[in-house]
């Protein structure tokens, strides 16, 4: 899939039903998001493929949805190793949204409701006390097609040259 038509197509999909997922698909989704950029080039990230059923259902207790995942990545993040850390873990998450469209799947960037239950994850995970666990990316395949939620026009929150002059 061209780029540009993963960008488009990219939503949040709530609605999985699980589907096929070949170990060589999700070696190229983690691997988009090792190939993402990072400040300093330091990486501070890494990610746990998880496939594992009981883990699935367990990690379904942070949102009810991801439990029809077919496989969840988990981001891991050093906070220590870069003041860049938070930065470096969003462009690898969205790398790997891309990638995960691109490959003909759907998933959603779980960040927000994993906040309350991290350390509960983390422990369920094995991750180390002083790493972050920052998001978890559930991938299947959507039940019903749908679109990207709505977006503010350009024309809103784009400028030509200087702050407030219209880019035409
Ligand atoms: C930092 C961040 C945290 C998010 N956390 C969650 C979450 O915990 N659960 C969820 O269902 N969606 C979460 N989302 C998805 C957003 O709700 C979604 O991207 C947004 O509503 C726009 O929809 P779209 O992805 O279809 O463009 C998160 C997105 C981001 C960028």
């Amino acid at each position: 899939m061209d780029l540009f038509e993963a960008i488009e197509k990219r939503r949040s999909v709530r609605n999985l039903v699980k589907c096929e997922i070949p170990r060589e698909h999700l070696e190229k989704i983690v691997d988009a998001g090792r190939r993402a950029p990072s400040g300093m080039n330091i990486q501070p990230r890494e990610f746990i493929v998880i496939t594992d059923p009981e883990l699935i259902e367990k990690l379904a207790e942070i949102q009810g949805f991801m439990r029809n995942a077919s496989a969840i990545i988990a981001v891991v993040c050093d906070p220590k190793a870069s003041k860049f850390w938070l930065e470096d873990m969003a462009a690898s998450v969205e790398n790997m949204l891309l990638a995960i469209v691109a490959l003909g799947y759907d998933s959603c960037w779980v960040e927000g409701t994993l906040l309350g239950r991290e350390e509960w994850a983390k422990e369920l995970l094995g991750v180390p006390k002083e790493k972050r666990l920052m998001a978890l990316l559930p991938i299947g395949k959507a039940a019903s097609p749908g679109s990207q939620a709505p977006k503010k026009p350009l024309s809103e929150i784009t400028y030509l040259n200087r702050y407030g002059e219209p880019f035409r």
